[in-house]
């Protein structure tokens, strides 16, 4: 009695611990093998994961993909991934050693997978080709060590909005766009077969011990449509839901705007911003703690020109696409230390192009809490093209600031805790201001 009495005070004190909650809080860290072949500097191996890991407490590892004609999953880079080379599944996976309570998952699409999309709807069309797929995910997963998996499903998207065709029609134009054409006409039957997909692996993952199933939402994927959150939610352990992208140049490039509002900025679509996305799925039975909310750690960028309005705040005219990055090299986008890089620093020489200029969160003015009327839009940073029109570019991205405030939405909601996607584009090297992954860091500082 006396030994249970003890127990019971040991348990009493540990459950009031206040460093219990924070850590129960998940933050699951995203690893884009890709990093591994890009130049110079923002070349990221496994051993730079190091002062990430730490931090998170899981660890995906992006991204397997679908063969098109078996529904296989397979990996998408065998040679990086398993030749024995690089082998860099198992060298990521062996990492748990040192972190005993690291889980590694597996993450299939991702928008990685770019062979014949088509495939992950007509995968779910077929009970033989979900077989294939689910026998084949989790024999991958366990022959490399991984703890479980993570379906990032490429569903279709929801539509872009409409290029605006004219300065006056603009408001008019957005009310239009959406919700009138169907992307997906097998809707239903594709929501059945995803539901179905998500119990046969949950099935065939319980059969091995300890592997946890996590579900990715990949920006713009309309869960109202693709996802029966009570037939869903007890089968799996995490939902992911990346909340960013909603606008972008790819989407719209004559118009620059927040990527990934946590509210809905006025006069915009009420359903593109993370709050939105997050109550369909408290609304629809989702116990809060398995949910978490992405981070992106990069920005998307568009180019400004002699139209757009001078004051720099979204939503503006735009020409398009952001030139590529040096190291990231893909157009609209830039890592977190691109984007440093090219903010006014004192540090800086003098004779360099000109620099961004930066705009913080409208929300930081108001030291208050969270409320439904709290901004928490982003951060965004341009400058205006020169004399020609040359040069002008807008970007919207998340600093640490930003990211801690999605956490501390995410606390507020008691949420699961927040995702990081991903590692390669956080400022993995401190290259910004010494600190390694700050963006990681400032996520985790604040659930
Ligand atoms: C993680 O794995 C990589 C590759 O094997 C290694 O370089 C690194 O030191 C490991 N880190 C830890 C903390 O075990
Ligand atoms: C998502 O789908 C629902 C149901 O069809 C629809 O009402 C809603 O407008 C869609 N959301 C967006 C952002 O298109």
């Amino acid at each position: 009695m006396k030994i249970i009495l003890a127990l019971v005070a040991v348990l009493a004190v540990a459950a009031s611990s206040p460093s219990l909650p924070a850590a129960q809080s998940k933050v699951l860290c995203y690893y884009d093998s890709k990093s591994y072949v890009r130049e110079s500097q923002a070349r990221m191996l496994p051993l730079d994961l190091d002062p990430a890991l730490s931090f998170c407490t899981h660890l995906v590892y992006g991204y397997a993909g679908i063969q098109p004609d078996t529904y296989k999953a397979i990996s998408l880079n065998e040679n990086l991934d398993i030749d024995r080379n690089h082998a860099n599944y198992r060298a990521i996976t062996n990492n748990k050693s040192k972190y005993p309570g690291l889980k590694v998952l597996l993450s299939i699409g991702g928008d990685a997978d770019k062979e014949e999309e088509q495939k992950y709807n007509s995968l779910l069309e077929s009970p033989q080709a979900r077989t294939a797929f689910v026998n084949s995910a989790v024999l991958l997963a366990e022959q490399h060590g991984f703890d479980g998996i993570d379906l990032a499903w490429q569903f279709p998207r929801i539509k872009p909005k409409k290029i605006r065709s004219s300065f006056g029609s603009f408001w008019h134009g957005i009310k239009k766009t959406f919700g009138t054409t169907p992307v997906d006409d097998k809707e239903s039957e594709h929501r059945e077969g995803y539901t179905a997909l998500v119990r046969e692996l949950k099935a065939a993952l319980n059969l091995k011990p300890n592997m946890q199933l996590a579900i990715t939402v990949l920006p713009n994927v309309n869960s109202t449509i693709y996802f029966d959150v009570p037939a869903i939610i007890n089968l799996v352990d995490i939902v992911n839901i990346h909340a960013f992208d909603y606008y972008t140049a790819a989407r719209n490039p004559k118009e620059a705007d927040y990527s990934a509002p946590t509210y809905k900025p006025q006069n915009r679509n009420d359903l593109l911003n993370v709050d939105s996305a997050v109550n369909y799925w408290l609304t629809s039975g989702a116990p809060s703690n398995k949910i978490v909310v992405g981070i992106a750690t990069y920005g998307r960028t568009w180019k400004l020109d002699s139209d757009s309005e001078i004051s720099g705040v979204p939503p503006l005219h735009a020409n398009e696409a952001g030139e590529a990055g040096p190291y990231t090299k893909t157009e609209g986008i830039l890592s977190y230390p691109e984007i440093c890089a090219k903010l006014i620093n004192p540090n800086h020489q003098k004779g360099m192009r000109p620099h961004l200029r930066k705009v913080t969160d409208p929300s930081k003015r108001f030291d208050v809490g969270l409320t439904k009327d709290g901004d928490f839009f982003g951060t965004y940073a341009f400058r205006l093209p020169d004399d020609s029109g040359e040069g002008g570019l807008w970007v919207s991205y998340e600093d640490p600031d930003t990211a801690g405030q999605k956490a501390t939405y995410a606390k507020s909601k008691a949420l699961g805790g927040v995702s990081i996607v991903d590692l390669s584009m956080d400022d993995f090297r401190g290259l910004c201001t010494g600190d390694k992954y700050p963006i990681l860091r400032a996520a985790k500082y604040r659930l």
